[in-house]
């Protein structure tokens, strides 16, 4: 719930907003912990202990388990954990599967573009396909070919932007496709039948801590891995094969490197705490609700927009907004990233919103979540305060 002890603003024409969010934080990754959480979570972690003991590994196959179930995967869909965040997962992914077929990406945010950036300079990939477009713009996703392997991000942390369906991904591909799901995953539904590997971190839509990976991959995916293998080197931290076979260990628990038993257990509280609320219904409800609380202050507001014109492109979780006065337009680039940093420090003082700048690789504005942990209430409490925000810091020039 929002509170109401905002102080009264001594300013008549700007005043403070009543009612303040209950929990300012709507940062984009890490993201706000599910609601209720605190350190007891945590209390039971087996620290200080081996992860290959029985303790530790029956945690790390739990939350395993807990995600393929979270996730409604099929039953044949294998999840492992990783080393390096989704960043991990995702290059795990491309260095061990890739270089058997062409390979296309479509990118539209920063990290589409690093997977661009994996694929053509490190990879050397020599049949690339690449759609690429600036922030704010999905690629068209009607470029893509079943015979080829496809990267491509569901939901554009930094663009929001978001791809509304798999519906353009043909069931009967040769190629695989691999997916970006960091800011999706828990968020929206996701048809499996389209998905041959997908990543995503805990820091994201559970609220989890970073720096472990989620890889989740179809049959044809540990297919791929059994009859090829790249002639690319392939450091230990990414390497899905042992002995020329796909490595089945890691879908069982057995991490390629030492895990934190710390941050497992948080990310289990996480997955318990989803399934106590309704499981991946109530998650998307919440996000869903959220945006909806969110959504209804954007249409009324007359200084800002979401930076996807397209609304069916437009992302419910991370969203995206970017400046429409003129005035503020003509002034260019350099100002508008000095108005969203005034917004947020003076949002921050307030203790009203923490991090809601826009990421730097992408345009000007602000970016709020409206991911399942975050308080539809303390959405509907914000909008006011981004107001109060914008009108003090243009005044203050
Ligand atoms: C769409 C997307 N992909 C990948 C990443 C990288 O995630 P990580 O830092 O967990 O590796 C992020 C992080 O914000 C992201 O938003």
């Amino acid at each position: 719930m929002a509170d109401t002890t905002t102080p009264n603003a001594t300013r008549t024409d700007n005043p403070k907003p009543v009612l303040r969010p209950a929990d300012p934080r709507f940062s984009c990754g890490p993201v706000k912990k599910y609601p209720g959480w605190s350190w007891d979570a945590i209390a039971d972690a087996p620290l200080s202990r081996t992860h290959r003991a029985g303790a530790p590994v029956a945690r790390i196959k739990e939350s395993i388990e807990r995600t393929h179930a979270l996730l409604e995967l099929p039953a044949d869909y294998k999840v492992a954990l990783l080393p390096g965040s989704d960043t991990g997962a995702m290059e795990a992914a491309m260095w061990s599967l890739l270089g058997q077929r062409g390979t296309d990406v479509f990118s539209w945010d920063v990290f589409g573009n690093r997977w661009t950036y994996d694929a053509r300079d490190e990879l050397k990939l020599k049949d690339l396909r690449v759609f690429k477009t600036e922030p704010g713009i999905l690629p068209d996703v009607a470029q893509y070919d079943p015979a080829r392997d496809a990267i491509f991000t569901l939901n554009g942390t930094a663009a929001g932007v978001w791809v509304p369906d798999l519906d353009w991904i043909a069931d009967d591909r040769e190629g695989l496709t691999l997916c970006d799901a960091t800011s999706a995953a828990f968020a929206v539904g996701i048809d499996w039948s389209k998905i041959d590997v997908l990543t995503f971190s805990w820091q994201k839509c559970m609220g989890g801590e970073a720096q472990h990976g989620m890889l989740v991959m179809s049959p044809r995916a540990i297919e791929r891995l059994n009859t090829w293998r790249p002639d690319w080197p392939i450091p230990g931290l990414l390497q899905l094969h042992a002995n020329g076979k796909a490595n089945m260990g890691v879908y069982e628990g057995a991490t390629l490197n030492t895990p934190s038993l710390m941050a497992v257990e948080d990310y289990l509280a996480a997955l318990k705490w989803a399934s106590r609320i309704g499981g991946l219904p109530e998650l998307i409800r919440r996000r869903e609700e959220n945006f909806a609380a969110l959504d209804a202050w954007v249409q009324g507001a007359d200084w800002i927009d979401y930076l996807c014109e397209t609304p069916a492109h437009r992302s419910p979780v991370s969203v995206c907004l970017k400046y429409t006065d003129p005035a503020v337009i003509a002034a260019g680039a350099e100002a508008q990233w000095e108005l969203t940093k005034k917004i947020s420090s003076l949002l921050e003082r307030e203790n009203a919103a923490l991090d809601i700048s826009m990421h730097r690789a992408s345009v000007p504005g602000i970016r709020i979540w409206c991911g399942p942990t975050v308080e539809r209430d303390d959405l509907a409490a914000l909008g006011p305060w981004l107001d109060w925000a914008y009108r003090e810091a243009l005044d203050a020039g």
